[in-house]
């Protein structure tokens, strides 16, 4: 089993030019000691040109963006295609976060139309699924997350499927301070592989990065990013902090 290992800071609508200059240079300054581990940042999209060009050949940090539009261009006034994201050198796109699913009312069915545009532009998609806590508090938790799975996966082939990788953010644990115990997130990324195996196969499984995401900092990453189905964090709050997040990617 070879997963690649990642650690992701979604900076949300956060962080001025200078902010995000003044983090990623400390980041960069830290890249020697992320053995193994890919870094993705996901800046806000005016700065992504900026925060690669910062970047500069720094082989273990990517940029992903936030979101992306279903449609390729056209009228859609404020919008972003995956092949302007393409063009400017990201490399990822987050797909369906929960705060794109309640605010924006992103669908399902909207998620696989934005994934159909990343997987065109030769990105790669990482798609977030999670419980709400009334869904949880009703035990509906396992219900919900084969229902997010399932209802995107199967517009996808086993070829297509192999460029993803899957974030669990529980939503009560986002923002809030409270994370996932590892029992809970190890239970829901089992899981999840093994939804993974029964509509594509278990080889597939073992291969896809699950990530856990929802208040994971630089004092529980080390523990969670031990369980054996988690292959890293998106990490939201944390991400803000260069030495935060840098205590996160030397987790493993
Ligand atoms: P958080 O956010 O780390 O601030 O909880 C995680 C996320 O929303 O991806």
């Amino acid at each position: 089993m070879n997963r690649q290992k990642i650690v992701a800071g979604n900076w949300k609508m956060n962080t001025t030019l200078a902010q995000a200059n003044e983090l990623v240079t400390k980041i960069v300054s830290h890249a020697c000691g992320f053995n193994q581990v890919k870094a993705i940042i996901f800046p806000p999209f005016p700065f992504i040109t900026e925060v690669k060009k910062m970047i500069g050949d720094e082989k273990t940090i990517s940029v992903g963006a936030q979101n992306c539009h279903t449609h390729s261009s056209g009228a859609y006034t404020g919008e972003v295609s995956a092949g302007m994201l393409h063009s400017v050198g990201c490399q990822y796109v987050l797909i369906g976060h929960s705060e794109r699913r309640n605010y924006f009312k992103e669908k399902n069915s909207d998620l696989v139309l934005k994934i159909k545009e990343v997987l065109a532009n030769k990105l790669q998609p990482i798609l977030c699924v999670g419980e709400t806590f009334e869904e949880r508090k009703a035990e509906n938790h396992f219900k919900v997350i084969i229902e997010q799975l399932t209802s995107v996966l199967s517009q996808f082939s086993i070829t297509e499927f192999s460029q993803f990788i899957i974030a669990y953010e529980p939503v009560w644990a986002i923002g809030t301070g409270e994370t996932a115990s590892n029992e809970q997130a190890q239970e829901i990324h089992a899981f999840i592989r093994s939804i993974i195996t029964d509509i594509y196969d278990s080889a597939i499984a073992n291969n896809i990065s699950i990530l856990y995401g929802g208040s994971c900092n630089a004092q529980n990453a080390k523990e969670l990013f031990q369980c054996p189905d988690i292959d890293g964090g998106l990490i939201g709050g944390a991400s803000l902090k260069a030495d935060d997040f840098c205590q996160i990617i030397g987790s493993f």
